[in-house]
Parts: C-alpha cells; sequence; structure tokens
C-alpha cells in the first residue's frame, strides 16, 4: 500500500491553498466542504472563488508564495499548492516537508505527502478512492459506478443509525447479534423506511423489532416500473429494490432480462395477463402480495412501464395499506414516453401540440368506451394504450367526430425494444395499413401534428 487512507477532521483548522486558478478553485470547494478556515494565497484568483470565500468567510492574501508566509502566526495543518510553476510549487513542498506539515502539490504526486482520493459523498458516509496516483482517470471512473451504486439517501441511513446505536447497544449487548440486527434492520424495510423519508415509522419499527426480537417481522411489497422494455430505461431504485426481493411477481410486459436482475435465489411467480391469459386473476394477485409480505419476504411487483399509468396499482397497494403491510411505489417510465423518445415523436411541441392526453383503447364488450367529442382538440396529442384491436374503431369515432381522415398516426410496436417497429399514416389510412403490416402487442398509438416529426427526428433501430 503506497498511501494510508484516512479521514481528517479539519473544522475550524486552517489550511493554506497556495494559486487561485481553476485547480485551485476546485480545491478550495472541496476544502471549505470539510469546515475548515481557508486562506488562499495567489496574486489574482478566479471570481468563483472569490465568491466561496466570501461565502465561507474565507482569505485571500494577494501576494505570491515566499518561505516566510509558512513563518507566519498560524501553521496550518494542511497544505496545498496549486500553482502553475513548478518551482514554486517544489519551494512550497520542501518548506513544508521540513516544518512537517501534510502537503499536496496539484498533478505532482512526488511533491506530495498525502493526496486527493476521488470521492462518492453520501455524508456523513463518504467512499474514497485513489489509484495512489498512477491513474486519476481510472479512480474517477470507479467513483463513478459506486456513484450509481449507492443510493443518494444512504447518508440519511447512515444518520439514522448514528442514532439509534446507543439504545441497540443496550437492548443487544451481544457483538455478533448486533451485528446481525443491524444487517438486518439496513437492509430491511426499517432502511427502505429511512430512505423513503419515513424516519418516525423507522423508528417505530426498530424499537418494536427490538422488543420483539424473536418475531417474525413483518415484510414490505415494492411496487416497481419497469419501464417500456429496454432495461436501460429502469431506475437505480427500482434495479436495487428488485435485487433485495425475496420474492418476484412479473407479469408478461416484463422482459426477463429484467426479472433476471433480482437475486439468483429469489423466488419467481408468473401472473400473466395478457388480454387472454389471465394466468392470476388480480384478485388473487392483491391477496398474494399480502400473503407473502405477512409470511415476512421482500416482496417485488414488477409491472411493465409505470404502476399507476393503466398498471391497476392503485388497485393491489389499497389492500396492503388496508392490511398496513409496508409498501412502497417505484414509477417507471410509461410506455407513451418510452415509446414516444425512441421513435422520434415529440409528444408535445411548440408548433405543433401544448398537450397530451393518455387514453386507453381498451375494448369493452366490443367497443371503446369513451365520449368521442372530447378528442376533437387539434394541438392535442393522443395516446392510445391497449389499441391495437381496436385501431379501426378509434380511427373511425375519431373522424366520425370532427378529426381530419388527414390527421398523422403511428402506431408504435415493441417501443424501446431492439424490435421496435414504426408504423406510420393517417387517420383515413392507419387501419389498412395495419391490415398488411400485421404488427402484435404491446403496440401504442399516437395521434396528432406531432406524428410528422418522426420522419426527420427519428433516431432508434434505424439501419
Ligand atoms: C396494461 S397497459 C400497461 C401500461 C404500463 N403501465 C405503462 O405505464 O406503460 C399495457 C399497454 O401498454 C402499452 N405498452 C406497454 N409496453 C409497450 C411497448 N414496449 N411498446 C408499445 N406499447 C407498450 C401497450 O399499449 C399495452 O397494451
Amino acid at each position: 500500500m503506497d498511501y494510508l487512507p484516512v479521514y481528517l477532521n479539519l473544522k475550524e483548522s486552517n489550511v493554506l491553498l497556495v494559486g487561485g486558478g481553476k485547480v485551485g478553485t476546485r480545491k478550495a470547494r472541496l476544502i471549505l466542504r470539510s469546515g475548515a478556515n481557508l486562506t488562499v494565497l495567489a496574486p489574482e484568483i478566479t471570481s468563483e472563488l472569490q465568491d466561496l470565500l466570501k461565502q465561507a468567510g474565507g482569505t485571500w492574501i494577494t501576494d505570491s508564495y515566499n518561505e516566510p508566509s509558512l513563518s507566519s502566526t498560524t501553521i496550518p495543518a494542511l497544505i496545498v499548492a496549486a500553482t502553475p510553476d513548478r518551482s514554486v510549487n517544489e519551494k512550497v513542498s520542501a518548506d513544508a516537508k521540513i516544518k512537517g506539515i501534510p502537503v499536496n502539490v496539484v498533478d505532482s504526486p512526488d511533491l506530495c505527502t498525502f493526496i486527493f482520493p476521488s470521492i462518492v459523498d453520501r455524508s456523513p458516509l463518504i467512499v474514497a478512492i485513489s489509484s495512489s496516483g498512477r491513474s486519476p482517470v481510472l479512480a474517477r471512473l470507479l467513483r463513478r459506478k459506486i456513484e450509481a451504486m449507492v443510493p443518494a439517501a444512504y447518508g440519511t441511513l447512515a444518520d439514522f443509525a448514528g442514532r439509534m446505536r446507543t439504545l441497540v447497544k443496550q437492548r443487544i449487548p451481544q457483538e455478533t447479534a448486533r451485528r446481525l440486527f443491524w444487517e438486518q434492520a439496513v437492509e430491511g424495510t426499517i432502511g427502505e423506511l429511512v430512505m423513503a423519508g419515513r424516519e418516525k415509522k423507522a423508528q417505530v419499527q426498530l424499537q418494536h423489532q427490538l422488543e420483539n426480537q424473536s418475531e417474525q417481522p413483518c415484510g414490505e411489497v415494492y411496487l416497481i416500473g419497469a419501464g417500456p422494455g429496454d432495461p436501460d430505461l429502469m431506475t437505480f431504485k427500482a434495479v436495487r429494490l428488485l435485487q433485495s426481493a425475496d420474492v418476484v411477481l412479473h407479469d408478461r410486459l416484463v422482459s426477463d432480462v429484467i426479472v433476471d436482475m433480482a437475486r439468483r435465489d429469489a423466488q419467481r411467480i408468473y401472473v400473466g395477463k395478457a388480454r387472454a391469459d389471465h394466468a392470476v386473476p388480480q384478485r388473487k394477485i392483491n391477496q398474494l402480495l399480502v400473503d407473502l409480505a405477512l409470511q415476512g419476504k421482500r416482496v417485488v411487483r414488477l409491472k411493465g412501464g409505470d404502476p399507476f399509468i393503466f398498471g391497476r396499482g392503485g388497485e393491489e397497494i389499497e389492500l396492503l395499506a388496508k392490511h398496513n403491510i409496508p409498501f412502497q411505489v417505484v414509477p417507471g417510465i410509461t410506455a407513451a414516453s418510452g415509446a414516444a423518445c425512441y421513435s422520434g415523436i415529440p409528444l408535445t411541441h411548440r408548433d405543433y401540440a401544448q398537450s397530451v392526453r393518455f387514453v386507453t383503447g381498451h375494448l369493452k364488450d366490443g367497443s371503446v368506451d369513451h365520449d368521442w367529442s372530447q378528442f376533437q382538440n387539434t394541438t392535442e396529442t393522443l395516446v392510445f394504450y391497449m389499441g391495437l384491436a381496436g385501431l379501426p374503431l378509434i380511427c373511425e369515432q375519431l373522424q366520425s367526430h370532427g378529426r381530419s381522415p388527414d390527421t398523422p398516426i403511428a402506431l408504435v410496436e415493441r417501443g424501446t425494444l431492439v424490435e421496435q417497429r414504426v408504423l406510420t399514416g393517417t387517420l383515413g389510412t392507419m387501419a389498412a395499413v395495419v391490415e398488411r403490416e400485421k404488427p402484435t402487442a404491446p403496440t401504442l398509438i399516437i395521434v396528432g401534428d406531432v406524428v410528422r416529426l418522426h420522419a426527420s427526428l427519428s433516431w432508434f433501430g434505424e439501419p
């Protein structure tokens, strides 16, 4: 190991920064975040650094570096040299070393007694990464990966754990048992409650678990929107919670790639739900979620798109709420957003559409049950979900209620997936296009002048 990683408490300590250019400004911002008293020594500094010093009460000495700078009243706890002049940087480094003051010279590891790591800041939780000065780029790349892995709310969780530490230590004096308790709490419902901003509830749950340690704790249900198909469109939160699940209930619209993001040992339950494939009736799904959670399991209900848009998500959590089972709802990218973006059809556009309406095209007793007169606004984009079977009727009704037969319409088949296909036409011609091309579900229908933009803005899946 070339360097010993340590975390310095610099609150109220003096830090000297020599040089105030762009790099110096970056270092200053970091140093000030640690609560240090910063003095900048440089004939000129950036206006950004001037602002930073003003806000944080730091000092700027408008002078060049000379050795007496270090002999003046207060000896700094750290020195950082960031001047463009190598000889000045060498002098700072040599003087600091003589006085035993830790020194960092930007981009010159040979002149440093300490180096700055790349950091992931979830204060009070801080991850530091260093390549020991060999490859800062590699360290930064690694940092990016860790940034994506560590939830933004981990800092809040660390704060919460810090506040509960004494209480847990009093109740569970044995170290191993205490570690197990914390692992379960942080990784389980309590951790999720804290990260969802529900600290009071988390505290009640923690106290309950401390008092009833032999009792099986209640599980939790996560209703997760898996997006329209492309697995990269899952949110960080969706992936994190999916990977924590003991059981995953998924339906037809969620691809295997996404279901496979769950832990290998997680139980998978297919609950179907194509138009003619009600593998498990809705009522049974609702009950299953309750039963599994009561067994203490972390249950993920994966749904295509967004759970609250034509997803019956509301019904599934109603029963959970009735049984007082903790749950979270994670939004997903709905098919309209996904299919529109991936087919180059902006749903709103200053020149074409000022509003957008999501409509169900699901046939009820052979007809699409709408007051069709409400769809006459030509500056509003209409998006029909579940409209493939009803497409001829949708086109016909829109025309008979005032829309021009020339109104552009697109049908996006398997939007956002590599097999995506976009068929375009007009209200007058689209039924024939669909009859000829025979697209298969899932498909989304977009009606309105914005569809014209597909010809020039299409970018995905084109050879
Ligand atoms: C029961 S709804 C679920 C909608 C979902 N909750 C959402 O927010 O996207 C199913 C309909 O969503 C649309 N859909 C879902 N995924 C799609 C995709 N990848 N491409 C096109 N349409 C899709 C289709 O209209 C399909 O019939």
